[in-house]
């Protein structure tokens, strides 16, 4: 906390109003401690209570995380920040941004072709009442996923205005605060926080290259979680894709919890690098989520949710009291975008590159006594014995990447590194530079 902020209020909305309000305003350093119950109590004038219930509303709300041990903290990413991009660390100029997680621009199509054939062939204007999920995209969509083995038969699909977006009105749809969600952890970093925001426990689920290991997902079953999300290829930060065998054996244990929410997220779609092996609809609530962030742009804006009939109702629903529906523009766009021949040779040649990029990585990181993974998608996972030892060093030879600790829950420190900015050259000095960075303080880097 800053020395100089002072906490007001004297009830807990107030107090938990001004907290909120240093922690805007950037008065809160975020991840510093909140003064214990009894001093902030005895300063303020109220009773213990009143400043634990302030301080509760704030956990509640994803502002603040509490730890027996450390006390409560801010969170590193408190959803009252409007702005993603403001919470990351400035880079500063000469240092190369390998932390941001985005796709390569250099790869990206271009968007004129189909928003030119968008303007001259977009129908008559589209208003409250009629617009939807447009047959039209739904056609499309639903044999490209099956083409991709998700079992599409009997499911209704509908478009969101992104993963996050379906992942929390999903959510929001079948659980209350204080219920638990299983995720993979190492994990998304905004999924991480989504659950803050929406009170929601996460409960983490051990992975490797094959995916989430059955037996932390059946603890995490066992141990109530409502919900369960996993990102099916290219997960972030490590890069795993799930396998067709460990496919299997998450559906065996999945089958054990009918009662169970199951979410798939596909965001890296056509530049995952690896075949889908989709676990489809075991439980009695399920979805299937593809974006188009990471092979046409963030920018975008639009995913398509396969699933059952309910669990799909509830995200319409949901979405008709809040943005109603994904503008028919941007439908008409992703439209165009698949069914252009030379969008899809640009996508495919993307994939084909980042693997590249990413195994060149991986190996020159091995060959440097390195732990690396990043078998699909467009991050590499590096476990080092001190993150921020690591990011430190690693900002002063000139590379900014992203601490583990936005992704942890309960597994060992690592950092990710983005691929997307590198080119050939750039990966043997990067990985010299991981080297140097992760060995331990007063040790030489691992041998070459
Ligand atoms: C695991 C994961 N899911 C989904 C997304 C993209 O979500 P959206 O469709 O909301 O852009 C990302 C983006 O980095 C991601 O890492």
């Amino acid at each position: 906390m800053s020395a100089q902020y002072q906490v007001s209020g004297a009830n807990a909305a107030s107090i938990s109003a001004s907290i909120e309000s240093g922690v805007l305003n950037g008065d809160y350093v975020w991840g510093a401690a909140l003064p214990p119950i009894r001093v902030l109590a005895g300063e303020l004038h109220v009773s213990p209570a009143t400043v634990a219930k302030a301080y509760q509303e704030l956990r509640h709300r994803g502002v603040v995380e509490s730890d027996g041990r450390r006390g409560t903290r801010v969170r590193s990413r408190p959803p009252i920040v409007g702005s993603r991009s403001g919470l990351r660390l400035p880079v500063p100029d000469g240092v190369r941004d390998l932390s941001s997680g985005e796709p390569d621009i250099r790869w990206l199509p271009s968007l004129a072709p189909a928003l030119h054939a968008v303007a001259d062939t977009n129908g008559p204007p589209q208003g409250y009442a009629s617009a939807v999920a447009m047959p039209e995209l739904i056609d499309i969509a639903r044999p490209r996923l099956a083409a991709d083995g998700v079992p599409v038969d009997n499911a209704v699909i509908t478009a969101t205005p992104g993963t996050l977006d379906a992942i929390e009105r999903l959510l929001a749809a079948h659980l209350r605060p204080g219920d638990a969600v299983a995720m993979e952890d190492p994990g998304w970093a905004n999924l991480i926080d989504l659950l803050a925001a929406l009170d929601l426990r996460p409960i983490p689920v051990t992975i490797d290259e094959q995916g989430p290991e059955p037996d932390s997902l059946s603890a995490a079953l066992r141990s109530g979680a409502r919900a369960v999300v996993i990102t099916v290829r290219a997960q972030n930060p490590t890069g795993a894709a799930v396998s067709a065998a460990r496919a299997a054996e998450l559906r065996a244990v999945l089958a054990g919890h009918r009662g169970v929410l199951l979410i798939e997220d596909d965001h890296a779609a056509e530049l995952a690098g690896a075949p889908l092996h989709c676990l489809g609809p075991v439980t009695e609530a399920w979805a299937f989520i593809r974006s188009a962030s990471k092979p046409f742009g963030p920018d975008l804006r639009i995913a398509v949710v396969a699933g059952d009939e309910t669990t799909i109702a509830r995200v319409v629903g949901r979405m008709r009291l809040g943005a109603g529906w994904v503008s028919t523009v941007l439908q008409r766009l992703l439209l165009r975008l698949w069914l252009d021949d030379d969008v899809t040779a640009k996508v495919s040649g993307a994939a084909v590159d980042y693997g590249r990029r990413r195994r060149a990585l991986c190996d020159a990181l091995s060959a440097r006594g390195l732990a690396a993974e990043g078998a699909t998608g467009i991050n590499t996972w590096v476990r080092v014995p001190d993150e921020t030892r690591t990011t430190g060093l690693l900002r002063e030879a000139g590379y900014a990447v992203a601490p583990g600790s936005l992704f942890r829950i309960a597994s060992p420190p690592g950092i990710r590194i983005t691929i997307s900015p590198l080119d050939d050259a750039d990966i043997p000095p990067l990985a010299d530079a991981v080297a140097a960075a992760a060995a331990p303080a007063g040790l030489p880097s691992p041998a070459r």
